[in-house]
């Protein structure tokens, strides 16, 4: 990550234990008084229920009462939650730096007169951008595009995509399309509408909005009944653990993938639904938290490099330091930067870091009539800002270790339940044998006051906050070994 335009070092704070002791507003742990949902959530699922979907409802949050690491559910339950909103909390609930930023008259403005930013930009904008996503913008990328959420992050950036490669392939930046592509674009059909593909990976989640989901591969229901683009789909190496005792194979099973990927440009290029980008996710999340090595990415990019392919990271749910770096990318010491990377959820606002190249030359190309939101730039500000003065990375590097330790230790002492603990920073995973298996641990744990995230088949993920501290994954590690020891 290159911090940006900072005027002054890092500030640290004297102590880890300076810093815990204020994060949770006076929550010393958590304390039950239901089993979760308790009766108040019920009631109010059942009330939304009859005026729209409910059954993806969790627990009904008290917003007012939350703080720091813990959640406030209805019906009075405090729990530590490490899934933090689906991984989309960088500073825990309520925290001071964003309640004050909020009633800055300044930043309410964005609220009160929410702007069409691109074409109506707020005098601050530039500055704004500087200081918020330009600020920790990955290393050799100095272009930015805000949008609203992931999805539409990707969906933007894969457009992008496809212009950059049509550009290339007319050759010379000075000609335009012609005639005939402005003529045939009209009506969904070549050379205007010309036939590209994406490559993405067995797995990979890229999001629901129609275009990317022809991109996501980690659970058939998400697709059902919505036609998709005949993309070409990659396997991602399935890794085996512990990693140390399997670094043959291991290096064999990411060749494999990457061998699989040149094919398969080559065969789409040979159809003509030419391969104008690959789309990835520096560890799968949705589908399973599936990790590849440094290596296994950076021969990924030399492919996509030699092939004239745009590489697309999508860093929505692994950007903005819970990795254990700003970007997870940089763990893999790229020579160059990826074409695109796209980010969300923890910056509060969607958007793309982009090449310079990426950025098309027509007006209204990449448009809509609100990109990013004026009053969540200001928030991402903030965000950025006390990332930094808190060393909240390193924190997440730090407390990750410690938490990943402690996950390696309960599937030592419990090798009938618990396999291939995993994680880089914070960002942690643990399988359980079963689907089944998983369900009751979630549920046991989450009702002694812990709430964890799930994905793949048999995944429990951890996606707390970047203030999760030491006690709190040791915390997380007794309620998980409690429940353990009762089944
Ligand atoms: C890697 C990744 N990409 C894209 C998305 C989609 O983001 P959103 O839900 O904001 O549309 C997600 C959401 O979980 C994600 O994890």
């Amino acid at each position: 990550m290159a911090w940006r335009l900072l005027a002054k070092p890092f500030r640290l704070l004297g102590t880890t234990r300076a810093f815990s002791n204020t994060v949770d507003g006076g929550i010393k742990g958590p304390s039950m008084k239901t089993a979760v949902p308790g009766p108040k959530t019920k009631e109010l699922i059942a009330e939304m229920d009859e005026i729209t979907q409910s059954s993806m409802a969790s627990v009904f949050v008290d917003f007012d009462k939350s703080k720091g690491n813990y959640l406030v559910d209805v019906d009075g339950n405090v729990i530590l939650d490490t899934f933090c909103q689906i991984s989309s909390l960088p500073l825990g609930y309520n925290h001071d730096a964003i309640t004050e930023a909020v009633s800055k008259k300044e930043n309410l403005m964005g609220l009160v007169n929410r702007s069409s930013i691109m074409m109506f930009p707020p005098k601050d904008f530039v500055q704004k951008m500087k200081s918020s996503l330009l600020m920790c913008a990955p290393p050799g990328m100095s272009q930015v595009t805000a949008m609203m959420c992931g999805s539409c992050a990707n969906e933007n950036a894969i457009k992008a995509a496809f212009i950059w490669y049509m550009d290339k392939k007319r050759g010379n930046a000075n000609i335009g399309p012609d005639s005939e592509e402005f003529s045939t674009a009209l009506y969904n059909k070549p050379p205007g509408c010309p036939d590209l593909s994406v490559l993405s990976f067995d797995g990979a989640f890229h999001g629901r909005t129609i275009g990317v989901l022809s991109a996501t591969h980690s659970k058939p229901i998400h697709k059902l009944d919505i036609p998709a683009f005949d993309w070409p789909i990659a396997p991602f190496p399935q890794l085996k653990y512990p990693l140390e005792d399997h670094v043959t194979e291991n290096k064999a099973e990411e060749q494999r993938c990457l061998q699989r990927v040149t094919e398969l440009i080559d065969e789409y290029n040979a159809k003509q639904k030419f391969v104008a980008a690959a789309i990835i996710e520096p560890i799968q999340a949705e589908g399973g938290d599936n990790h590849a090595s440094p290596e296994f990415f950076k021969g990924l990019r030399k492919i996509c490099r030699d092939k004239g392919v745009a590489f697309i990271v999508d860093e929505v749910q692994t950007g903005v330091g819970t990795t254990g770096h700003m970007w997870a990318h940089e763990a893999w010491q790229l020579d160059d930067p990826p074409e695109l990377v796209t980010f969300a959820k923890k910056m509060q606002l969607g958007g793309y870091y982009h090449t310079n190249d990426c950025k098309p030359r027509h007006s209204y190309r990449i448009f809509n009539t609100w990109m990013g939101d004026p009053a969540r730039l200001a928030l991402a500000e903030v965000i950025v800002k006390e990332i930094k003065e808190n060393d909240l990375v390193k924190n997440a590097k730090e407390v990750g270790d410690v938490f990943l330790g402690g996950l390696k230790d309960l599937e030592n002492k419990y090798p009938q339940l618990l396999l291939k603990a995993r994680g880089s920073g914070t960002f942690c995973a643990i399988d359980c044998k079963t689907a089944a298996a998983k369900d009751t641990l979630v549920t046991a744990v989450r009702n002694k006051g812990v709430y964890v995230g799930v994905s793949g088949d048999c995944t429990i993920r951890f996606r707390p906050a970047l203030i999760f501290q030491r006690q709190h994954a040791e915390l997380t590690l007794e309620v998980i070994e409690s429940v353990l020891k009762e089944l």
